[in-house]
């Protein structure tokens, strides 16, 4: 029997993340810092709209553009919140997870040998979507000596070679970068000479702990044009099982991804959307999170710099990328060691990049007390080599 399997699905590397997960499993006492979800449980009034939604007999499809009375509340709430005018009936698409919104948004842009920008560290998702599509990734490698941030400089060299787009993800996962006003503009000023769509993720927009999110697209009228907005609720909300997000941009692309989605995905769970509607209402719950996300932060990247894992101070999301260079080796075998010696899970950076084989990613999205019992096996571990 020949290959059923495509030829360029195969070479697909499984995600880093993956492989090192399968290691934990099953074994009992780790503490996890590798995870990437809020470990709270959504709030309890989502979770009753969801109840009463589904004892109420909601079952159905949705339109394949997703319930309108959700995407009306996102409409009101974007322009509330970045003063951002879309319209929910040609603008707004909901889609399942962020997940599905960039694989949409790549799908409507690309054709085979087009070039997408990734800027890395990155996301694991986002350069194995080019991949599938066969578009050609060309990776912005930022530097812990520049904060982790885009140098416009570098960019605009980049964007030379006319790459059809580019994903922004800000607060950023893995390094919990994010950008400030002026910042943004710089990056918007290279991008505004081309014809580069950037795919805006900003699934954590509402994770930033110094300094309030700024979107991208409301850095004006053409910045906007030239936007697809990805935000949804698995984050801020504490609603990753409910598979529940948005894409919004100008109608033509709106219309492309909905063609897609229409055929491969259909619409988004009902259920799901119902309570997303609730989510939105749910500004107190997020303020509480976020406050508590903070003290973990301030905590646990104090004492990682004190214990000897060199760590910039990260602004948004839930985690950060510390330094294991001092320790002459790779992030899988660090990690590996680690979780051996002394059942610590942390994330091996090369997940996240060629370019970041010499730091782990650490997540604080668990309790203060498992984030406590943490640092103390960390440091007996960095003692020992
Ligand atoms: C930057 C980023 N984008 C997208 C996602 C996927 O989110 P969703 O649950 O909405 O598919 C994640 C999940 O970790 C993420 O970190």
């Amino acid at each position: 029997m020949g290959k059923q399997v495509a030829k360029h699905i195969e070479k697909l590397p499984p995600s880093g993340i993956r492989v090192f997960f399968d290691l934990v499993l099953g074994m009992p006492d780790v503490i996890s810092l590798g995870v990437g979800e809020p470990d709270f449980i959504t709030p309890w009034k989502i979770r009753e709209k969801a109840i009463t939604a589904l004892e109420e007999g909601y079952t159905s499809y949705t339109s394949n553009q997703g319930l309108m009375v959700l995407r009306q509340s996102i409409s009101t709430h974007l322009r509330k919140r970045y003063g951002l005018k879309y319209k929910a009936e040609d603008e707004i698409l909901i889609t399942v997870g962020v997940s599905e919104g960039l694989d949409l948004a790549l799908r409507s842009l690309c054709s085979p040998q087009d070039k997408v920008i990734v800027v890395s560290p990155h996301y694991v998702a986002y350069p194995a979507i080019p991949e599938i599509i066969g578009a050609k990734t060309l990776y912005l490698v930022t530097k812990e000596s520049q904060g982790f941030k885009i140098n416009p400089k570098e960019l605009s060299n980049l964007l030379r070679q006319k790459p059809k787009a580019m994903i922004l993800n800000y607060p950023c996962n893995p390094s919990g970068v994010t950008y400030t006003e002026k910042e943004l503009k710089d990056i918007w000023k290279e991008i505004s000479k081309t014809d580069t769509v950037v795919i805006s993720d900003e699934t954590y927009d509402e994770l930033t702990y110094d300094q309030d999110h700024l979107s991208f697209a409301s850095l004006g009228k053409q910045a906007k044009n030239q936007t697809i907005l990805l935000n949804g609720f698995s984050k801020s909300y504490a609603m990753t099982g409910f598979r529940t997000a948005y894409a919004c941009a100008n109608k033509e692309i709106i219309a492309a991804m909905t063609k897609i989605h229409s055929f491969s995905m259909l619409c988004g769970p009902i259920i799901s959307q119902i309570a997303a509607v609730e989510a939105l209402h749910s500004q107190k719950e997020v303020d509480r999170m976020r406050k508590e996300y903070k003290r973990r932060r301030d905590f646990i990247v104090k004492e990682l710099n004190r214990i000897g894992l060199p760590t910039i101070m990260p602004q948004g999301a839930f985690y950060c990328l510390s330094s294991i260079k001092q320790y002459k080796m790779d992030s899988m075998k660090f990690a590996t060691k680690l979780l051996n010696c002394e059942k610590v899970a942390v994330v091996p950076g090369k997940g996240f990049g060629q370019d970041f084989d010499s730091y782990v990613r650490i997540s604080y999205a668990s309790t203060f007390d498992d984030l406590k019992e943490a640092i103390v096996r960390i440091e007996r571990f960095l003692n020992k080599l």
